[in-house]
């Protein structure tokens, strides 16, 4: 039998911030991501742009608050040199992308490219450096480049590429996928390695304010965790990764639009997987690291499907359903309740790549369900996590599977103002959820929602608003208590102010 959910709240129990960085995004040189998502040329007069870089994008990221981009991989990071893509743009070599399609590309998009468009965008840079085909000075010399203010080889370089102030990068990865495309390494070995190349990075200010993000773990390789939290000394290391994606079977993923319900249950069973996951990785990192002072950073998350027909399948293009709203609704507000040590995630990939925000066709562009999500959702950065307790939940079941149906998180701003972000992933059933907020009887209550009537809807360039939010009027108030009724498949935040 179906019970009801209750969700209690304490409007005035929180003790952790939640970090605006949890809301981060991921950018690879990737299929269309930078060529043709983000990046169309200087001189393209086609389609409007500012210093090659979408308009139309910028406006979009702006609109969603994306407060960090990792760039410029994932795999193609620890194949990427730099150097080769700085100074005039017709005199830079070529690299062949050896991971996504087996490309040339002319490197026209680097360095300066990057960060100037996060500039752009108010989001701060995460750069992944290539320690699997690189060298520690390649790495030291990147750091140099970009944030070293005085008079050095590197930065004079930058003065005269056209940059005089440096853009004081904070995050950086070193390496990517250490255990697979990065190199193959065992823990122990690239413990090591990230030593050596950590011991050599610094911001040239004497401040010591690089985070540092170790690559790591892929998805429930605990032992990752282990080794790197007892051999890296806490001096040199900021941030230790993991990367989980959710999909049908990693060997069968499926299409991302034609799916059945047996399909999308198991792709939730992944997504879902991820409160295990950063339960059992922060318990490892607790042993070592009581303080939390090294935060754990999941730099790669999203759902993970077969192509879209007719498209090169090293471009990973795919397209965006309510079932992707569905993995990014419950994935963030897990991350929302693991505030204390989950403080920085990336969403894989920004534009046409995975589980994008937004998807590209030449001069059109479109806001998928998921960019939807992660609008609603920005309330959250930087508020305060209110701790709840999800009590009686009600269940998703399929061939003797059971999933939680109901996934809550719920913040407070600076202003005051609670934000509580509700998600019923069942594919058939409404629930009902009663929501008790101790100590807000006299407030306002209002929300938005997103839904469709069926899971595999979605955004097109025909009908690119098919799936957007609307204004919330599902709920009853009474004293303390706000009785919600969501319908399948939908996400829900409510705003709760006095
Ligand atoms: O996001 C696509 C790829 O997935 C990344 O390049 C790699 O790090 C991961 O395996």
């Amino acid at each position: 039998a179906q019970h009801k959910t209750s969700v209690f709240i304490n409007a005035d129990q929180g003790k952790h911030i939640i970090n605006k960085n949890i809301y981060g995004h991921f950018a690879e040189h990737l299929g269309r991501c930078i060529y043709g998502g983000f990046y169309v040329g200087e001189n393209n007069e086609k389609i409007p742009n500012t210093a090659g870089v979408r308009n139309d994008v910028i406006e979009a990221l702006k609109e969603l608050k994306v407060p960090v981009l990792r760039w410029p991989g994932g795999c193609f990071a620890d194949t990427y040199h730099w150097m080769d893509g700085i100074g005039p743009k017709d005199e830079r070599p070529t690299i062949v992308n050896q991971w996504w399609g087996g490309v040339t590309e002319d490197n026209s998009f680097g360095t300066h490219d990057f960060l100037n468009m996060c500039e752009m965008l108010g989001a701060e840079p995460y750069l992944a450096g290539n320690v699997g085909s690189g060298a520690v000075h390649e790495l030291a010399d990147w750091v140099q480049y970009v944030n070293h203010n005085g008079t050095s080889p590197m930065a004079d370089l930058r003065r005269e590429n056209g940059r005089k102030e440096p853009w004081g990068v904070k995050y950086w990865g070193v390496g990517n996928e250490m255990w697979g495309c990065g190199g193959h390494m065992t823990p122990e070995y690239y413990a090591n390695v990230f030593r050596q190349y950590s011991t050599f990075m610094t911001d040239w200010s004497n401040s010591s304010s690089l985070f540092r993000i170790a690559s790591g773990a892929n998805v429930g390789d605990y032992h990752w965790t282990e080794v790197l939290m007892r051999d890296v000394p806490k001096n040199l290391v900021e941030g230790v990764a993991l990367h989980s994606y959710s999909f049908v079977e990693w060997n069968e993923k499926g299409s991302a639009t034609a799916f059945n319900e047996a399909q999308y249950f198991s792709t939730m069973e992944t997504a879902l997987k991820m409160e295990e996951l950063v339960t059992r990785h922060s318990t490892i990192m607790d042993k070592y690291d009581p303080e939390k002072r090294i935060a754990l950073v999941v730099d790669e998350w999203g759902g993970w499907y077969n192509v879209e027909e007719g498209t090169n399948p090293g471009f990973l293009y795919q397209q965006n359903t309510m079932r992707d709203a569905m993995i990014a609704g419950t994935t963030l507000n897990i991350f929302n309740n693991h505030a204390d040590r989950v403080r920085m995630a990336n969403l894989a990939q920004t534009i046409n790549v995975l589980q994008a925000v937004i998807l590209t066709n030449e001069s059109e562009m479109i806001l998928t369900p998921t960019y939807h999500v992660m609008k609603m959702y920005n309330v959250h950065q930087d508020a305060t996590l209110l701790p709840l307790e999800v009590m009686g939940g009600s269940t998703y079941e399929m061939n003797g599977k059971k999933l939680p149906a109901i996934s809550a998180s719920a913040s407070k701003n600076k202003a005051g103002v609670i934000h509580a972000s509700l998600v019923n992933i069942h594919a058939s059933e409404s629930k009902e959820i009663e929501i008790v907020l101790r100590g807000t009887e006299n407030s306002k209550v209002s929300g938005t929602i997103l839904k469709s009537a069926k899971l595999q809807d979605f955004n097109s360039f025909e009908n690119p608003d098919k799936i957007k939010t609307e204004d919330f009027k599902g709920f009853k108030r009474k004293g303390d208590k706000i009785t919600v009724t969501l319908p399948p498949f939908s996400v829900v935040v409510l705003k709760i102010e006095k």
